[in-house]
């Protein structure tokens, strides 16, 4: 949601075109309108309006604009709808102070009150514009930035990531975070701060991740953090980012979705870099709980199911998961014996994050499973597994859905292990199915995608579909069905097989899709009768399958084969290759973009 890039730099320079590159560079979080702004010590020019940036940015002519300093943002809206007025940056009556946010301003409405009895004029619906009127009427009463910076964090509640600028101070960016992301990055004679590294990575790698309650002060080659409201000083070593702009580029690919499907064996091949140890933390802290909470959302919730599906069998301990919006429902059996394990490709989710400080406020051992580096939840996790993805800019996550239940799967192996659960063979069976993953899910890319491509086509045609599986085919089909639905909107329903007799059955009709997950597991003969079921009914069923599997070949209308050796264990990574694929092709076959579901942010930061 919302991007935020702010530049400042010692010379003037083409800083429209910066930000304009900046801001495409952050469209994968989702928005609804762009802006700009430009500040020197004559004043500050904003460019703003509804729109994607390619359309804004060249309608303004943000990339004619020339000076040193300057901000931009994406908004996605959550205080009046979008609109020019509405985009950011807002401005201050005396058009001396400029802003930029991402996040929610709570108690906007009696600060506006205020204000308005103050004199000040509010332009647009936001929450948003109460921060600069309040910092102008600050500075006007004699106040430096810094201090008057000091007291609006003591006046609003909620959640920001805030980009500060003025005439007076014409190059210098103050940035302050509080739930929100904001990064720096650093060169000689700039200085950059934003939503996100891949921003600003064509300029430099040098970076350096604000927490909570921080402000930087930024000028052309310098920053300074502040731990506010102290003012205590915090030194923080810059650190280099080893994955390249091109890395978050498309890399010839139509669109990231499909080059991030394509990359996944070479994700899953960095994820097996990481030592078993680093597993073996979050064993050890799991076999001394009472009990175990799954808090997560969208697909990270469907990647945690992984542990629900595995932790109980080699620990024996309850596992409760829970969608991190719901949090409140089990909030009440938190204690300082539960371990709660957070899952969050951004680790920036706001519900996970509030469910994990009220779960850290009870005691409770926090565990995260993260890819960003340095975001919120990794920096209140006890302990942290990153599943080294890389920059994932596709909407809908697919490489990092695969790479969080490859790591939650070597969790559940080094439980195992450490409880005796498994034989021998089962071991060595657990642990080639890890070890052959690169090659089993560069597999299932090759063999799939002719054929997902050719069923999208049909696909396209329909309305609705259900997704069924059992146990860890559970699992899958519900991420299929989301990836159907999120990037094509058909309507996509996942079940448990079992329940499918319990309604969802009275919809099916002649050529109605019905997609099955069936591993070669415990599931297998009930599915099989799941499929009969829905044949008999007209449906036209399409399974992933073991392969060699050929009693399913003979009732299935279609289907996959994934290499033996991936049912009992790690079955959700290359059963869900084909239901990537599906999604991917439907969404092109509907020519919809599939990069930038409508409606969809990539990270949710507001509740
Ligand atoms: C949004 C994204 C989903 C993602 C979910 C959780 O809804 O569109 O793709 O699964 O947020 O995000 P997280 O960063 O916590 O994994």
């Amino acid at each position: 949601m919302c991007g935020i890039i702010g530049i400042t730099k010692n010379k003037p320079d083409k800083i429209g075109h910066e930000i304009f590159d900046a801001l495409t560079r952050l469209e994968y979080r989702g928005y609804d309108s762009v802006g700009m702004a430009l500040i020197s010590s004559d004043g500050i020019s904003v460019l703003k309006d509804k729109g994607n940036i390619n359309d804004v940015g060249h309608r303004l002519n943000f990339k004619e604009i020339m000076g040193s300093t300057a901000i931009g943002h994406s908004r996605w809206a959550t205080h009046g709808p979008p609109n020019q007025i509405n985009a950011h940056p807002h401005s201050s009556n005396n058009g001396k102070v400029v802003v930029i946010h991402n996040g929610i301003i709570e108690n906007f409405m009696e600060i506006k009150s205020q204000l308005i009895r103050d004199g000040f004029t509010f332009i647009s619906q936001t929450d948003t514009e109460v921060i600069p009127h309040y910092l102008s009427k600050l500075l006007d009463e004699g106040k430096t930035m810094y201090d008057a910076i000091v007291s609006l964090t003591q006046l609003i509640k909620g959640t920001y990531a805030l980009v500060i600028a003025s005439t007076t101070e014409p190059n210098r960016i103050y940035a302050l975070k509080k739930d929100n992301p904001l990064v720096i990055g650093i060169t000689d004679n700039e200085m950059y701060c934003a939503s996100d590294i891949p921003a600003f990575l064509p300029f430099t790698r040098d970076v350096v991740i604000l927490r909570d309650n921080e402000l930087a002060i930024l000028e052309p080659g310098k920053f300074q953090i502040k731990l506010i409201p102290s003012g205590k000083e915090i030194k923080r070593k810059p650190h280099e980012i080893s994955w390249t702009a091109e890395a978050a580029q498309k890399g010839g690919f139509p669109h990231f979705m499909l080059k991030e499907i394509h990359s996944q064996p070479e994700v899953m091949k960095t994820q097996l870099k990481t030592q078993d140890d680093v597993f073996s933390k979050f064993v050890q802290h799991i076999n001394q709980s009472n009990k175990v909470v799954l808090v997560a959302a969208g697909t990270a919730h469907y990647a945690s199911l992984v542990a629900y599906h595995t932790i109980p069998e080699f620990s024996g301990k309850i596992v409760v998961p829970c969608i991190a919006s719901e949090w409140e429902t089990v909030s009440h059996i938190i204690d300082s014996n539960s371990v709660v394990i957070a899952v969050s490709q951004s680790g920036e989710t706001l519900d996970t994050i509030k469910a994990i400080k009220d779960a850290k406020k009870k005691g409770a051992k926090i565990l995260s499973v993260v890819n960003v580096t340095g975001s919120t939840l990794t920096t209140i996790s006890d302990e942290v597994i990153y599943i080294h993805s890389g920059p994932e800019i596709g909407v809908a996550a697919t490489k990092t859905f695969t790479s969080t239940a490859l790591a939650i799967w070597r969790i559940a192996k080094e439980l195992a292990i450490s409880n005796g659960k498994l034989s021998e063979d089962e071991l060595e069976e657990f642990t080639q199915a890890i070890e052959r993953m690169p090659e089993a899910v560069k597999y299932m890319v090759a063999h799939s995608e002719a054929k997902s491509r050719d069923l999208a086509k049909w696909f396209a045609t329909k309305k609705s579909a259900f997704y069924l599986g059992r146990g860890a085919g559970h699992i899958i089909a519900l991420e299929g069905a989301l990836k159907m639905k999120e990037i094509s909107y058909v309507h996509a329903e996942a079940y448990p097989g079992g329940e499918s007799k319990h309604g969802p059955i009275a919809l099916v009709e002649d050529d109605y899709p019905v997609v099955f997950a069936i591993p070669n597991d415990n599931t297998r003969v009930k599915m099989m009768g799941s499929v009969q079921e829905m044949s008999a009914r007209g449906a036209i069923t399409i399974g992933v399958i073991e392969e060699g599997d050929e009693e399913m070949k003979e009732v299935l209308s279609h289907y996959f084969e994934v290499p033996r050796g991936f049912s009992r264990f790690c079955s959700t990574i290359p059963y869900s290759i084909p239901m990537q694929l599906m999604a991917y092709y439907t969404s092109c076959a509907k020519d919809y973009d599939p990069d930038k579901p409508r409606n969809l942010a990539k990270s949710v930061t507001v509740e």
